[in-house]
């Protein structure tokens, strides 16, 4: 078994088969995207000459992940589509190819490649359980210059459990109720009279007793200070919904180099409710260490891979200056 609490410098495939079985509670990782980023590295993933090589590639190491998860675990997958041939230089060089589909159909120029389908479906024929998609909806998204389609401002986030019970906490990741229903709450029980709704954050998290991010950044288990008490009343009280299938949440760029972070709410909001404190959470492809930091920050425990050494070092430094003394040093 590799050390925990480390983002190891390795291809994740050969890393993978170095974990135990059942050893991990939650995966969740946006791997690269296929002919869309060059992470400048021999063996990195996303470069195949075909979406069928690509989603080959993908599923040796989803097979790994199966392996990894404990049953009782969930694996969340981030990925985004694209379009083949196109005019974006990105995917010129996709247009050297002659790509099909999964059933045989060549693609035409302009077409939407329905990738992350392709990739769910393929995940779910080694045996995983598809059990939702989420759409993560970008309010700040990239404008585009096309004038034949509407612009995209979403992704997807796949949730594959390994059986149909599952440890899942939905108070962890409640959202606040609708000023319609708080309205019925209180004509039904005149008890619901004061402000129940939270103001922000997720219900659930306070119970289960992990560090809490301040708004300044700081973190706290204080139930006295403001940002703990803010998550406390809500859960007692029964005054959440149950998340919604899209979460609108703006894309943060990491202001390091590395072009492809996803925001920390993101795998916050996975681990939150797919975790307990001191859980092991895995992601195969780490880049600039977003997952180890929200796993840090929720009191969970990390590993992960990346194939770049810069990025292994960005991260450690970016875990280090985050984090502080909660992390190892830098390699
Ligand atoms: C989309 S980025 C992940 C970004 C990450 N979620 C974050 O927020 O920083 C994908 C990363 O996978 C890495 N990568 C590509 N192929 C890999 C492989 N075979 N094993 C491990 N890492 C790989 C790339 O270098 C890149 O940093």
């Amino acid at each position: 078994m590799l050390p925990i609490n480390e983002i190891h410098t390795m291809d994740c495939l050969q890393g993978l088969t170095k974990m135990s079985a059942d050893s991990v509670q939650c995966t969740v990782t946006s791997p690269p995207y296929w002919r869309q980023r060059d992470y400048n590295h021999k063996g990195q993933l996303g470069q195949e000459p075909t979406p069928e090589g690509y989603i080959n590639n993908l599923l040796a190491i989803t097979a790994q992940i199966h392996r990894v998860l404990r049953p009782d675990g969930l694996f969340w997958l981030n990925l985004g589509d694209g379009f083949y041939h196109s005019s974006g230089s990105r995917s010129k060089r996709a247009g050297a190819t002659i790509a099909q589909d999964l059933l045989g159909t060549a693609y035409q120029p302009k077409e939407l490649i329905g990738l992350p389908w392709q990739v769910a479906l393929a995940i779910r024929s080694q045996g995983w359980m598809l059990r939702q998609e989420i759409i993560w909806h970008k309010p700040n998204g990239m404008p585009e210059s096309v004038k034949d389609r509407c612009t995209r401002n979403h992704e997807y986030i796949f949730m594959f459990s390994k059986q149909p019970d599952y440890y899942y906490d939905p108070a962890a990741i409640g959202q606040p109720l609708s000023e319609a229903t708080l309205k019925d709450k209180r004509l039904c029980n005149p008890c619901v009279a004061g402000p129940i709704r939270p103001q922000r954050g997720y219900p659930g998290a306070a119970q289960q007793g992990s560090r809490l991010l301040r708004p300044n950044g700081t973190l706290s288990t204080d139930p006295a200070d403001p940002a703990t008490a803010s998550r406390q009343p809500a859960a007692q009280s029964q005054a959440w919904a149950n998340r919604r299938s899209v979460w609108t949440i703006a894309p943060k760029g990491f202001k390091g180099a590395h072009y492809a972070t996803f925001p920390t709410s993101i795998p916050e909001l996975c681990i939150r409710c797919s975790t307990r404190p001191g859980d092991l959470v895995l992601d195969p492809f780490m880049g600039a260490g977003t997952t180890a930091l929200a796993s840090s920050y929720t009191g969970r425990s990390y590993i992960g891979f990346e194939i770049n050494p810069t990025y292994v070092k960005l991260a450690k430094n970016r875990l280090l200056r985050e984090l502080g003394l909660f992390c190892g040093q830098p390699g």
